[in-house]
């Protein structure tokens, strides 16, 4: 049988995998360019984690407090990342925000308004102003619309429902990718001269996440096994608040939105647990300041800020340390309560379905909690992943010649841990940045030819588990993993757990080798998770090697056996490659130094 009797070829410049925020954004990037794009997506057209950051983009414009402004949000970022990020990233970011948000206003982004009819801005931990352009709590499924309603215009073919299973370079430079459409099974080679991966994160990987089942950590491995680096894979966003009942719902996403328009958190005692862990002197002063509540909640700009907005590994570990001391609710989380403004605020309820619709909803709808009067049962979930393939800083590229990256798959921005709303600012400035270069990138270089030998290597690869029926089952060993990663390498770490979970995970990759799936190709999601397997396992032992390396507690990752920040670990980011023998290597590289006048912007800051 000839090449093209079987595999369906495409042939594109740039071809985008991933079409949530960051994927779209590139890919309307690069087709203002002039260049032929394509865009892969794992599901449906819109169907991305970027609607599980609901609560807003943060952007400094200044609209709800002129005090905001590019080093405001530059110092908050470098602070909350543990001045692990690199510098030219966060820079770029803070500076290129507002117009992100503006350009999404001017393709029909409905944002919630001021008074005054400006883009409203809400409060987030870690941003020192109230920073979050937002619709309700549904500004990631807003940007999702606008920007597939822009993009759709732009002549980009978009592909819905396949999966790729492999990045093709020709003597060391992307040539194109292999995959397979999830409905019939057939496999296609996409020819192209640039990819961007915005496949976004790694949660499956955990038994507790926000993520949906596309969170494989696909794009990780993918670059990976091309010869990209990933760095910072240790640290793992632990969001606090996931719902926790019924079990058919753990991990679902409760917005930190909650927290930012008043929610408190309390232990099964009543009390507000978030006090007994900041510095004395800001207990006392909002102890001493009986409105506190009341100011905040009315928008309030001079209102002190509570400490539920404290940065997420803090919250995350506090909650965890309230039900492990066993004053946690019945099923295991803690209390969110928002329906206590109503102490304060008129109108509390309608109040509180308009800023929180999908909150009310989800709640209602599935615990039959009606948050405007109860209490919500929340608790972490695995959220987002920091790490990520590491790019240049001005262009997004990768190691691999002609590979870009944007959004979550990609490391640098956040550091040690993502401040809430980073996330939907950082799809839309770094997707334009990666189409921009993948674009000129194309126009600079010509085409190379993919190897076919490449092709059929890994085609048989993906086909082998139909030829053991009586194999392991591919959900098995996913559960197993999921299991693993959750109770040994979770919110608090400690060497004997890590060691054992890396030898876990070395048996399931063994267990792998003999997994087995029964049927045929034409939607089968056991031959799926099969596929999906290799991705979660490379992701899990590269956060897990890291982690083991990384001898101290900074910002997401915090290890019980080093509680303290060390001197020495500051100075690097951890990177894991594949070694020429197969083995996954994790070194040391030095942080991205900053340059004098952004350090003058920190000390301002201080
Ligand atoms: O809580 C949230 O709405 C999530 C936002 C984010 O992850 O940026």
């Amino acid at each position: 049988m000839s090449f093209t009797d079987q595999y369906i070829v495409h042939e594109h410049d740039v071809l985008v995998i991933g079409a949530g925020g960051a994927g779209l954004r590139a890919a309307i990037e690069a087709s203002a360019a002039g260049v032929k794009v394509g865009v892969i997506c794992k599901s449906l057209l819109g169907k991305a984690h970027t609607v599980m950051a609901e609560g807003g983009m943060a952007a400094a414009m200044g609209n709800v407090d002129d005090r905001d402004n590019w080093e405001v949000h530059f110092a908050d970022t470098m602070r909350g990342g543990q001045y692990l990020n690199n510098p030219i990233m966060v820079e770029h970011h803070a500076k290129e925000s507002p117009a992100r948000v503006l350009e999404l206003e001017s393709w029909g982004a409905v944002f919630d308004r001021t008074k005054e009819g400006k883009i409203l801005q809400r409060n987030f931990g870690g941003h020192r102003y109230p920073r979050l352009a937002h619709v309700g709590d549904r500004t990631g499924l807003e940007l999702i619309r606008t920007l597939q309603d822009h993009g759709i215009h732009q002549g980009m073919e978009v592909f819905m429902e396949m999966t790729v299973v492999s990045l093709l370079t020709t003597g060391g430079r992307i040539s194109g990718v292999l995959g397979y459409d999830r409905e019939r099974g057939r496999m296609h080679v996409w020819k192209a001269k640039a990819v961007i991966l915005a496949t976004g994160g790694i949660g499956k990987s955990f038994r507790i996440t926000s993520n949906s089942w596309e969170g494989t950590g696909d794009g990780h491995a993918l670059a990976y096994e091309a010869g990209a680096e990933l760095m910072d894979m240790e640290f793992v966003q632990f969001h606090p608040t996931g719902m926790v009942w019924p079990p058919s719902v753990r991990g679902i996403l409760v917005t930190e939105g909650v927290r930012g328009e008043g929610g408190v958190l309390r232990n099964s005692e009543g009390k507000r647990f978030m006090f007994d862990d900041v510095p004395e002197a800001y207990r006392n002063q909002v102890a001493a300041d009986e409105e506190e509540g009341w100011r905040y909640v009315c928008g309030d700009k001079h209102a002190n800020r509570p400490p539920e907005l404290l940065t997420r590994d803090h919250v995350a570990r506090c909650i965890n340390r309230e039900i492990k001391a066993g004053r946690g609710s019945p099923h295991g989380g803690v209390y969110l309560d928002i329906g206590w403004i109503k102490e304060k605020l008129p109108n509390a309820a309608a109040h509180i379905q308009r800023k929180l619709p999908s909150m009310y909803h989800q709640f209602k709808q599935l615990a039959g909690v009606d948050i405007t009067s109860e209490a919500m049962e929340v608790g972490p979930t695995t959220h987002y992943v920091m790490g990520g393939v590491a790019v240049d800083g001005h262009t997004q590229m990768s190691c691999v010649p002609g590979l870009f990256a944007a959004g979550e798959v990609t490391a640098g921005l956040h550091g040690a841990n993502r401040l809430g709303g980073n996330s939907l600012s950082d799809l839309i400035v770094f997707g334009k940045l990666a189409g921009e270069h993948a674009a000129k990138f194309v126009k600079e270089h010509g085409a190379v030819e993919v190897d076919q030998a490449q092709v059929e290597a890994h085609t048989r690869a993906i086909m082998a588990p139909f030829d053991r029926p009586n194999g392991e089952n591919p959900y098995a060993i996913q559960q197993d993993l999921q299991n693993t990663m959750q109770d040994l390498v979770g919110i608090v770490r400690i060497q004997s757990e890590m060691e054992l979970a890396l030898n876990k995970i070395a048996e399931y990759k063994a267990r792998m080798k003999n997994v087995g799936v029964i049927g045929h190709r034409e939607y089968n999601p056991g031959w799926h998770t099969a596929i999906d397997l290799p991705c979660m396992l490379t992701v899990s032992e590269s956060i897990t090697r890291s982690a083991l390396d990384r001898k101290e507690s900074r910002g997401a990752q915090f290890r019980d056996d080093y509680p303290e920040k060390s001197a020495e670990c500051a100075t690097f980011n951890l990177v894991a490659k594949k070694a020429p023998d197969g083995s996954m290597q994790v070194t040391r590289r030095p942080v991205v130094q900053m340059r004098d006048d952004l350090k003058a912007v920190i000390e301002k800051m201080k």
